[in-house]
């Protein structure tokens, strides 16, 4: 059944796709994006660049409440801390992370706070091309300036590794870079994400960690054919595309179906120690991004779950 859809969705987007690939690969020739990219930025200079220690042990506290690790490290096989070359499932094939370590030739040891500030920011890599979404730089453009290059920071505190980067495991052509061009004129909202003077400190900061760093909507909000967030059924649950039928559920305020009966102290349990309402502990990937969030402070897991007792109900949907 759901790999009846996944069929659907794919040709829904070739539909889509073979009206606009043309186009497409006229436009992102003007604007220059080449679909190969060079292992590192241009100007390599080593790993001599000097860190602000303060800085980095910011990030670090980013680094966790983001779960970078997770995507960027292939557990599974043994790979190196921070290394990438995990795969990230998506409707359209897998796309493998990248090595972020401070290695100066197959990470990123050589790029200037401009070059990471422009990947998290905007989606675009040192050499101009763009990034597949897998990399969920659609949340991350919604961090400020400053928290973007504490993450940097303390990337830069870490061991390079000397791994080399993966091509996708996508076939054409959800393999070319192009098609993002088409994309992200659908999909993507530079941010920062901007705070709401109508609502109070507690609310805001609780936004930005769901909205924009821990991305939680890239999991728990459904997505249209095209692979793009349904931000008008934002948090309502969704299929997790790859093996395993996995499902992030719900976590709009609606009772029936989301965690409408949870309290504040229900969601900060989960977030703090994986506990569900009913006493389960939480599954994979979620436990994942809880040994992340168990590394916040209260006040912050507090945020998070003001903000999520905020969001409007939305009824469930079988996709
Ligand atoms: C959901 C999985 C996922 C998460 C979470 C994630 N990334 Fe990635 N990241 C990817 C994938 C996949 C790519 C490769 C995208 C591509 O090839 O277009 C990537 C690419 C990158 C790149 C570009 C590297 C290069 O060589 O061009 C950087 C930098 C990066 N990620 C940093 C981060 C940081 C910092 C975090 C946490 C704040 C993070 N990522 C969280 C999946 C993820
Ligand atoms: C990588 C995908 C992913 C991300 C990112 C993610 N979640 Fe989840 N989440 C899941 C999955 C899958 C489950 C179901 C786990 C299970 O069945 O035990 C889940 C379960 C939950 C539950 C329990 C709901 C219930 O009805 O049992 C809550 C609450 C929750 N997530 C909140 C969050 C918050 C808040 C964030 C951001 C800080 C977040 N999630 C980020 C995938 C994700």
């Amino acid at each position: 059944m759901r790999r009846d859809r996944h069929l659907r969705n794919r040709d829904t987007w070739l539909g889509h796709l073979a009206s606009g690939v043309a186009a497409i690969l006229v436009l992102s020739m003007a604007a220059g994006c080449g679909q190969q990219r060079s292992p590192s930025g241009s100007n390599v200079t080593g790993t001599s660049q000097p860190v602000d220690l303060e800085s980095a042990k910011r990030g670090e506290y980013l680094f966790n409440a983001a779960d970078c690790i997770s995507c960027h490290t292939d557990k599974e096989h043994g790979g190196a801390r921070l290394a990438g070359g995990r795969a990230v499932e998506t409707p359209f094939g897998a796309y493998y992370s990248r090595n972020i370590t401070p290695d100066p030739v197959h990470g990123i040891g050589a790029w200037s706070d401009a070059d990471f500030l422009r990947a998290l920011r905007r989606g675009i890599a040192p050499d101009g091309a763009p990034y597949f979404a897998a990399f969920p730089f659609p949340a991350f453009t919604g961090m400020t300036d400053r928290d973007i290059l504490d993450i940097k920071s303390y990337l830069f505190t870490q061991k390079p590794e000397p791994t080399q980067n993966k091509p996708p495991a996508a076939g054409f052509p959800f393999d070319v870079r192009a098609t993002m061009v088409l994309w992200r004129a659908l999909y993507f909202t530079p941010g920062p994400l901007q705070p709401d003077p109508a609502k109070s400190a507690e609310w805001n900061r609780g936004h930005y960690l769901v909205k924009a760093v821990s991305h939680c909507g890239e999991c728990h909000t459904p997505r249209t054919a095209l692979g793009g967030l349904e931000h008008d059924r934002a948090l309502a649950g969704a299929q997790l595309p790859g093996p395993g039928d996995k499902r992030a559920p719900n976590i709009t305020t609606d009772v029936n179906d989301g965690i409408g009966s949870w309290t504040i102290d229900d969601i900060t349990a989960l977030l703090k120690v994986g506990i569900k309402q009913n006493g389960d502990f939480v599954a994979d990937p979620m436990s994942d991004v809880v040994e992340g969030t168990t590394k916040l402070t209260d006040p912050d897991r507090k945020a998070i779950a003001v903000y999520l007792k905020s969001v409007p109900a939305v009824p469930g949907k079988s996709n």
